[in-house]
């Protein structure tokens, strides 16, 4: 297959993030092959803005992409992209890994998700600075390409910690745009968000406040981002309306604050759910867990913030302590590969597959292996597990929001009880009817894996349906036009 690119027009609405909708991989005979992009940001947005002229500004993030990116010339077509234009940045592979791998993965990620703890320590030394430079020339890439592809006027919507310094550097170069940042994770408060150096904690909320909005999906996550604002910025003056905090003024500019929830594709996973090769792997599951048993199901990207050694852990608490339910339950954990780049991820995966095998060997029999775990990214069988969850296992130590938790009560088949972090967004429109836990108390995730395990099916339906209603009340579509033409307002 080759690349094809796509005639250029000036575009009104303008998307960027560093992950876009497509990702291709060279193959050793030099030929390319396109594939989706993964992650909730990709998978929240693939959806949208495919015929409304907006272009998708993301980087190139592997070999293939950078082959591609070059073939294309300035963009992609949309045949090759699942029908968005692009326009796919070939930033050289050492700024990149410094930027994406150093910075915005090993500082800003770990920060908003309050992640370093001993051994996993914060070092600012010369090595951080040089990616912090990097980060900075990924960041103008965007910036430049950005002002490059926009129409006079045009929206633009900068996705992510990624890109916090995009708005700041494109509003110095095209004031008559309409810039909005939006954040797909927490914000960390202001105690924690100064681990940074003080020069970037202030860069980084400066180049957000370029923009006209900054968007959050949690009102939690806007008021960390208010609150960090106040406390880093001298001069910065938080708006507050009925005790909300809905704008910040600084060095006379006013940064509206949006909170904006992004919630399940009910549609677009409904009929994924039910195609054959769905079926096929829900055969393959029940075959796996044997006849009458539960499942208890966990589908994650192998994150440090998804928690999955503590939920491995309390799934091994609850066969201590409940012995009825050994031989009566599968916990099926999905872990797919993530920055496996990165020494801590690779680790964590390690320990992932580690504990997995423990609990195997010190429970397992003859006909029951207690848990199934697999590595291998697989979307079909991940919608298997969710249509058959008796039980799904969401313990995230934070989440910006958390679509797991929404999408399995959506396609689930004969409704499934959610066993939910407080830390996650999620749980902010999910609590009512999920079991709410704290992410770093095992004994207590294991006592709720017991209470959802022991739900009746009656109650656990009538909960399902609520949490698929609530999860689908903001679709992405709306989370998107609402966002836009809250940018355009004036
Ligand atoms: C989170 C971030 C996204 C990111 C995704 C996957 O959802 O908010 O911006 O794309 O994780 O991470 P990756 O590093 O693989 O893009």
């Amino acid at each position: 297959e080759h690349v094809h690119s796509a005639p250029v027009a000036a575009a009104p609405i303008v998307m960027a993030s560093n992950r876009g909708p497509v990702s291709y991989t060279l193959r050793e005979d030099g030929s390319l092959t396109a594939g989706r992009g993964g992650g909730g940001l990709v998978s929240g947005l693939s959806s949208i803005g495919r015929d409304s002229g907006a272009v998708w500004v993301c980087a190139a993030l592997s070999d293939g992409d950078r082959a591609a990116a070059r073939a294309a010339g300035r963009r992609l077509e949309p045949g090759d992209t699942g029908g968005h234009q692009v326009r796919m940045l070939d930033v050289p592979a050492a700024t990149f890994a410094a930027a994406y791998n150093g910075i915005a993965n090993s500082v800003l990620w770990f920060v908003h998700h309050m992640l370093y703890q001993t051994p996993l320590e914060p070092s600012f030394d010369a090595a951080f600075r040089e990616q912090w430079a990097a980060y900075w020339v990924y960041n103008t890439a965007f910036a430049e390409a950005i002002a490059e592809e926009a129409a006079p006027g045009a929206a633009v919507l900068v996705q992510d910690y990624h890109l916090t310094l995009v708005p700041g550097l494109l509003r110095a170069l095209r004031p008559d745009l309409r810039i909005g940042h939006f954040s797909h994770t927490p914000w960390a408060p202001p105690d924690y968000y100064r681990l940074l150096p003080d020069d970037v904690a202030g860069q980084v909320l400066r180049g957000i406040l370029g923009g006209d909005r900054a968007g959050f999906l949690t009102e939690r996550w806007a008021e960390a981002f208010a609150a960090c604002c106040e406390n880093v910025l001298s001069g910065a003056e938080v708006v507050r309306e009925g005790g909300t905090a809905t704008a910040v003024r600084f060095e006379g500019r006013t940064t509206r604050l949006g909170v904006h929830g992004l919630g399940a594709d009910a549609d677009f996973l409904r009929e994924r759910a039910h195609q054959p090769d769905v079926e096929e792997r829900m055969t393959a599951l029940r075959e796996q867990v044997g006849p009458g048993r539960r499942t208890i199901v966990r589908v994650d990207r192998t994150e440090l913030s998804k928690n999955i050694v503590r939920g491995l852990r309390a799934y091994r608490r609850l066969l201590e302590e409940r012995p009825q339910w050994r031989g009566k339950v599968v916990h099926i954990a999905f872990a797919y590969p993530s920055r496996q780049d990165l020494a801590v991820y690779r680790d964590y995966t390690a320990e992932v597959e580690r504990v997995a095998r423990e609990i195997n060997s010190a429970f397992g029999t003859e006909g029951w292996q207690p848990v199934s775990l697999h590595v291998k990214d697989d979307f079909a069988r991940s919608l298997a597990a969710y249509r058959l969850a008796d039980v799904a296992l969401v313990n995230p130590i934070r989440d910006g929001m958390n679509l797991v938790a929404k999408e399995v009560p959506v396609v689930s088949d004969h409704g499934c009880a959610l066993v939910l972090s407080r830390e996650a967004g999620a749980a902010a429109e999910l609590g009512d009817d999920a079991i709410i836990v704290n992410p770093y108390d095992v004994e207590a995730t294991a006592r709720a894996l017991h209470e959802a395990l022991l739900m009746e099916p009656g109650e656990r339906a009538e909960r399902s349906k609520r949490l698929a209603a609530a999860a689908t009340a903001l679709p992405p579509a709306r989370w998107f036009t609402d966002q836009l033409a809250a940018l355009l307002e004036r």
